[in-house]
């Protein structure tokens, strides 16, 4: 990345976090949970339409438990999510052999595979657990009619159903749950951690235009608003069209759905080459919402991570995941690399 593709934006071109919608500076960390609740209206519904309605009740129905024999005898369970007695969706929840309650680590990309049998053989060897579920059963991953909710809330909403699951396994420790996604699936897991205060740990991956990017601007070639919403329409709320070309009046920008997620945790992992996921932009996005993390007096609960490479959810990235987990709840050192990207705007390298 040179400075041929940065276009001038910086944190202080974006909207405000810390003035409320009254005028009045936010000042006083008490006034955190009112403001929280203003960002949410203003960038949760704009851009991603109404979630699916909230279930009296989510089972976790056990189908089946294995043994995994070539990963040193991992538990492996079948369950059915079900909201109010109806399918929500399986999820597959992998456990180290013994011991626990478990950490646990929920993603939603079933339908791509990321996950290799090599990323969660790693996971469960450094005693998380895994849970996976397909986001495209909830909401498939295709054009269509107009639909009542938009693909990245029903996905989103799909984590949230995974969660009041996950969350009735003695065998996990559900203080500690972490969301991951890669591209589109880490705008839900995004999402899904920006809305939901039970998840202590969300992670997305070259999320991009509707995820850690920013609307306004920053790599040049990224995703705009116009392309996202001509080809990928169902994934947002229709309204959203009607900013295109005009991003600069937006009243937010994504630096307020990290935001939601202060002071829980928040790890975003980029790739260098990656333009089209705007890796500038997140980077810009990250600062704005970092002065919140310090004001609330958690600076290390967020991080953003860049790679060389492309567009892609690798290993590396897992790991640098696990590496993050390992500090926050294991007292491993903070892990090296965290930072803005070589070349970034204000020129500070990675840290
Ligand atoms: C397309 C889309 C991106 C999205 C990506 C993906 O490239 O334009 O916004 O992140 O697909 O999900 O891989």
């Amino acid at each position: 990345m040179n400075d041929l593709h940065v276009q001038p934006l910086g944190p202080e071109d974006l909207p405000a976090l810390r003035v409320a919608l009254d005028g009045r500076s936010v000042t006083d960390s008490s006034q955190w949970p009112a403001r929280r609740a203003e960002l949410r209206s203003l960038c949760v519904p704009p851009v991603y339409g109404a979630f699916p309605a909230l279930p009296k009740q989510v089972r976790c129905e056990m189908l089946h438990q294995a043994t995994v024999r070539a990963m040193e005898d991992a538990r492996l369970w079948s369950c059915r999510v079900l909201a109010d007695g109806a399918p929500v969706c399986l999820m597959r929840v992998f456990l180290p052999a013994s011991g626990g309650p478990h950490p646990v680590v929920l993603h939603g990309d079933g339908c791509w595979h990321t996950a290799t049998d090599g990323v969660i053989a790693d996971l469960l060897r450094r005693g998380y657990a895994f849970a996976q579920f397909n986001r495209v059963e909830i909401a498939p991953d295709m054009p269509g009619p107009p639909r009542p909710v938009a693909a990245l809330a029903a996905w989103a909403w799909g984590y949230h159903r995974a969660v009041d699951a996950l969350c009735q396994l003695e065998a996990l420790d559900a203080t500690r749950i972490a969301v991951v996604g890669h591209s589109r699936g880490g705008k839900a897991a995004l999402l899904a951690g920006a809305t939901d205060e039970r998840i202590a740990l969300t992670s997305a991956n070259n999320s991009g235009a509707g995820g850690a990017g920013c609307w306004r601007g920053g790599t040049t070639g990224a995703e705009t608003l116009a392309d996202i919403t001509r080809v990928f329409g169902y994934w947002f709320a229709p309204a959203l069209a009607q900013w295109a070309g005009r991003e600069a009046t937006l009243p937010f920008d994504q630096h307020f759905l990290k935001a939601l997620v202060a002071p829980r945790a928040l790890l975003t992992t980029e790739a260098l080459g990656d333009h089209w996921a705007n890796p500038q932009g997140t980077w810009v996005t990250h600062q704005a919402a970092q002065a919140v993390f310090d004001w609330l007096g958690v600076p290390q609960q967020l991080a953003i991570r860049y790679r060389a490479g492309d567009h892609a959810h690798t290993p590396a990235d897992w790991a640098a995941l696990l590496d993050f987990a390992d500090h926050l709840w294991r007292g491993a050192p903070r892990p090296a690399g965290l930072g803005g990207p070589p070349d970034s705007l204000d020129g500070r390298g990675p840290g």
